[in-house]
């Protein structure tokens, strides 16, 4: 019978849940002498608060991945979580310390269990929160998601790192997630009624994906599955499918009628290579000649790699190298390059000292007689090139990016980034990065002559004035 209670606030906190647990270990109440409230319903319960109880011994020692565990498993729903946590707590303290591998044991095999459906419902969080624009306030957004576990405050830095150049909130029944564009905050549940109705990316977020659709690949049982209906009700995509998916059968007869009279050529499956597992600068610059991930390789003259010292402090990403680049196998050698140049120089900004590169590295370009007209790279071409940015970012661990034009933020920030609204605004990446974006100097360039050029390239200048606030202190640690 039990005799003491426990009461974990907020019930999905790890920290509040390992304050209670330890207590309850060093008082040296067994498992089967606690009743642990799951809902914050404290009173509720008979017996004595563990909390009140004199240590008389040492705190319990766990190996980090139980922690890991307790962490996913205190998200779940399952009222009965924290005494099974407490019972794996108690036994791997008390010397069966390769508890955890047993996976025939009931109490891990559960634990497991309960961590993976947190993990879904995580995955599936990521995957269906719809931002809507909140009328009347510039770059603010709210979501409504409905999730089955106490997930909102493991997911939501995940959306803070993936959003944060936007202003945004999260609202569930059970809590709310809140980001300004540089901390996050957490509240009480909310209604749907909370959240802005349909919207204009509503519209055009459903016209993407009929477009995308492809009747021939659907797979009505899979399609239930990724995407539970329940969530059917928040996107706006899902009010697409009753029809599409009716249309799907006729739509595939189509196509099959179009293919048979096609001339039947087969086209080869695309095998996107992976990277060689060169290391350092100049052998990922070898291994870069060789890339042939995308077509663009084939009639670019060569892989225009990044250059600059390995210690430099600022990395600079533009697109992708123009016919200047393409032919010296230099980044920035061309127009847009000496443009960039004289902008830096009016910082005292010393090029040599900067690492440039592209976030693609090939010249894409379309023959015109004997001119070659660059072509913007495709989202294809910037992914299969990403990387080798990746690797780049990894090698020369800059402490300041500056991202020339959309293409490069992109590739850097994400998809979502919108240069006009975003550009000379400081971001912090995943691993503590600082950086901005800016216009492209051949957006300068493109400008007509005259006033509007002047207009374009002194933005561009008062841009990079952020990089020149910091960019002594950075140039310093790399001098
Ligand atoms: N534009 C770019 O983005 N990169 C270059 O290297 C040259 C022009």
């Amino acid at each position: 019978m039990s005799t003491f209670h426990a009461t974990v606030t907020p019930p999905w906190d790890e920290r509040a849940w390992r304050d209670v647990a330890r207590a309850a270990w060093r008082a040296g109440i067994a498992p089967d002498q606690l009743t642990w409230d799951g809902d914050g319903q404290a009173s509720l319960l008979a017996g004595v608060d563990v909390l009140a109880q004199a240590p008389v011994r040492l705190a319990p020692h766990v190996p980090p991945d139980f922690l890991a565990l307790a962490g996913s498993v205190l998200c779940h729903r399952d009222a009965q979580r924290h005494g099974l946590l407490y019972r794996l707590l108690w036994r791997i303290a008390s010397g069966e310390r390769a508890l955890l591998e047993r996976e025939t044991d009931a109490d891990v095999r559960r634990a497991g269990e309960l961590a993976k459906a947190v993990g879904r419902d995580s995955h599936k969080m990521k995957a269906f929160v719809r931002f809507r624009e909140v009328p009347g306030e510039r770059d603010a957004f709210v979501a409504w998601f409905e999730p089955e576990h106490f997930i909102v405050d493991r997911v939501a830095p995940f959306f803070a790192r993936r959003f944060a150049g936007m202003r945004w909130a999260i609202l569930t029944p059970y809590r709310s997630a809140f980001w300004d564009g540089s901390a996050l905050g957490f509240g009480g549940g909310a209604t749907r009624g909370d959240a802005p109705a349909d919207d204009a990316q509503d519209a055009l977020w459903r016209t993407y994906y009929a477009n995308i659709f492809n009747p021939a690949r659907l797979n009505p049982r899979m399609m239930t599955q990724e995407m539970p209906q329940k969530y059917w009700k928040n996107l706006p995509e899902a009010r697409l499918l009753p029809t599409l998916l009716a249309e799907a059968g006729a739509r595939v007869q189509a196509m099959a009628d179009r293919e048979a009279e096609a001339p039947r050529r087969r086209i080869p499956e695309r095998v996107v290579e992976p990277l060689p597992r060169a290391e350092g600068l100049p052998a990922l610059r070898a291994a870069a000649r060789e890339c042939r991930r995308c077509e663009l390789w084939q009639p670019a003259t060569q892989t225009v790699f990044g250059e600059g010292p390995s210690s430099a402090r600022i990395m600079i990403v533009g697109e992708q190298p123009g016919d200047a680049e393409d032919l010296s196998g230099r980044p920035f050698v061309g127009p847009a390059g000496q443009l960039f140049d004289r902008a830096l120089a009016t910082h005292g900004i010393d090029r040599a000292r900067l690492y440039l590169t592209n976030a693609v590295k090939h010249f894409r370009f379309e023959q015109r007689g004997k001119r070659r007209l660059h072509r913007n790279p495709a989202v294809s071409h910037m992914q299969a090139c990403r990387p080798w940015l990746e690797r780049e970012i990894a090698t020369v661990k800059p402490r300041i990016i500056v991202c020339l034009g959309a293409t490069a933020a992109r590739a850097v920030f994400g998809a979502g980034f919108k240069l006009m609204e975003q550009r000379a605004t400081w971001m912090r990446l995943d691993d503590g990065t600082r950086a901005f974006a800016t216009v492209h100097p051949s957006w300068v360039l493109r400008q007509a002559s005259g006033e509007a050029r002047d207009t374009a390239y002194q933005s561009f200048v008062d841009d990079l004035a952020l990089l020149a606030e910091l960019a002594d202190a950075a140039q310093d640690a790399s001098s």
